[in-house]
């Protein structure tokens, strides 16, 4: 068994802490899952004492788990995992009273996990290291946004490897937590019947939506310098879309699935100032209402810095230049304040050369459907006939679900619990690698480099609609359509 390790996460007292990270380390404990864990130590720049921090916590867990997950039992045994450390990240002498916080047996064995502000994690690191909190075994867990763009990036991922090794570096993507994206690997390499179809021979068009219900939320300031674009296209879209359409990788292995997404990021063709406007839809919600409640634009919600110059909704068509997928756009959409929050990868199949059938085959097509929230599914679009005596033979449309829903309800869990329970035992298949954030900032940069020389719009769109027109007009020119 691999030795204990001791947890300190930095940002301890902060939103993402408060209703993930900890919720998530609860239910690890509670399935024990978590045995390879020592202690929890939440860091902080207020000075709180541990039995308070505990109390904190028990009130927030209360709040945060799932319905039916919190227990007094299982709390009696979290609760003395609990410790909270003043530190203030530029304080060398905080680290030091970390430092004896620490067990000294269990020096190989810690696993730092920074959710503070990226600009901080480079301090952080060399202050770790000055005070001898890290050694060859250490290692260190890296929430997003990690930079702005590619030299921002850069810089943080240097700063981190002069002190962390990259095996012992996790960058976090939560999307590649959830179940759903793991599901796909299994369906995608593990059915014969999918593989030989999973190309540009077969299919017609991918389509990613990332559609979210809610606002820019508390977060207006840093949304509004950041966008949708470098808040969700960066990382969770352009993982999912390099999971669907890597190569087979020669093994699990996380070197070997890492190696094949990076060939996937570095086939997508740059965007350019040429292309931006016949690729690409720039979107900000204006007001209007959201599951029955009237709501208001972004630029109405506050005075956020930058406020103009930010969209809330992208849709871009992204094309790979490769044999597997010349030829097969990718659509990709996401934005706030949209009808419904759901998140799908739809493969569309490509129509059959002409229709036998009465109603119009050509109109309906094969999909699969990859489901990831609100709930998790796969299912497979076919056609069949139209039962009754009808003396024409006519199609419809049938859903075989692939997923045993009633069974995936049950052994549901958060994104994080899997990717901290994977980061405590050092498995690295679904945490980015340092090449793979750069290559995809390095496309990033191309779309807002093309955006600003050529002046690409901003287009309002209604809250609780699907996004403006101009997106439904990117797949329509090509005769195709989202799938709603
Ligand atoms: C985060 C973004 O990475 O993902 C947020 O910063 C977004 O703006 C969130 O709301 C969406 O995550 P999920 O899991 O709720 O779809």
């Amino acid at each position: 068994m691999k030795p204990k390790l001791d947890l300190v996460i930095f940002g301890g007292t902060g939103d993402l802490s408060t209703r993930k990270l900890l919720p998530a380390l609860f239910q690890l404990h509670r399935h024990q899952l978590a045995d390879r864990l020592h202690r929890i130590i939440a860091t902080g720049r207020a000075t709180i004492a541990d039995e308070d921090f505990r109390t904190t916590v028990k009130s927030n867990l209360k709040k945060f788990l799932p319905d039916g997950a919190w227990s007094d039992e299982v709390w009696s045994t979290f609760h003395d995992r609990l410790v909270y450390s003043t530190i203030d990240a530029g304080n060398a002498s905080d680290y030091q009273a970390l430092g004896k916080r620490l067990d000294p047996g269990l020096a190989p064995g810690r696993l730092y996990y920074l959710a503070t502000l990226p600009s901080l994690y480079g301090q952080i690191c060399q202050q770790l290291q000055a005070a001898h909190l890290v050694d060859e075994h250490s290692a260190v867990v890296l929430e997003k946004p990690l930079g702005h763009d590619l030299a921002s990036c850069q810089q943080i991922n240097e700063q981190v490897a002069q002190v962390f090794r990259e095996e012992g570096t996790f960058r976090i993507d939560h999307y590649l937590g959830k179940e759903t994206v793991q599901n796909l690997l299994a369906v995608r390499f593990g059915n014969p019947l999918f593989s030989p179809m999973w190309r540009n021979t077969f299919v017609d068009n991918v389509q990613i939506t990332v559609a979210e219900d809610i606002g820019v939320e508390g977060r207006g300031d840093y949304y509004a310098k950041t966008g949708a674009l470098r808040d969700m296209v960066q990382n969770h879209l352009l993982q999912l879309l390099s999971i669907v359409a890597m190569e087979p990788p020669v093994s699990l292995r996380a070197a070997d699935i890492r190696d094949e997404k990076m060939k996937a990021l570095r086939a997508l063709m740059p965007i350019t100032a040429d292309n931006a406007r016949e690729c690409t839809v720039r979107g900000r919600y204006a007001a209007g209402a959201v599951n029955g409640e009237a709501v208001k634009g972004f630029l109405d919600e506050a005075e956020f810095e930058n406020a103009d110059a930010t969209e809330t909704f992208v849709a871009i068509k992204a094309a790979i230049n490769n044999w597997r997928w010349a030829g097969v756009p990718f659509y990709l959409r996401t934005g706030k304040r949209l009808s419904r929050r759901y998140s799908e990868i739809v493969i569309e199949y490509k129509r059959q050369p002409f229709s036998l059938f009465a109603n119009d085959a050509n109109e309906l097509t094969n999909k699969l459907v990859i489901r990831l929230q609100p709930e998790e599914s796969i299912s497979l679009h076919t056609l069949n006939k139209k039962p009754g005596l009808t003396s024409k033979l006519s199609l419809q449309p049938v859903e075989l679900h692939l997923t045993d829903e009633s069974r995936s309800k049950a052994d549901s869990y958060d994104a994080y619990e899997r990717l901290l329970l994977d980061a405590i035992n050092g498995d690295q298949t679904l945490f980015m690698r340092r090449d793979e954030v750069e290559t995809a900032w390095r496309w990033i940069d191309t779309v807002i480099e093309a955006w600003e020389q050529n002046g690409t719009p901003i287009k309002n769109y209604n809250s609780g609609t699907m996004g403006p027109s101009a997106a439904t007009a990117l797949a329509a020119v090509d005769g195709r359509s989202w799938y709603e």
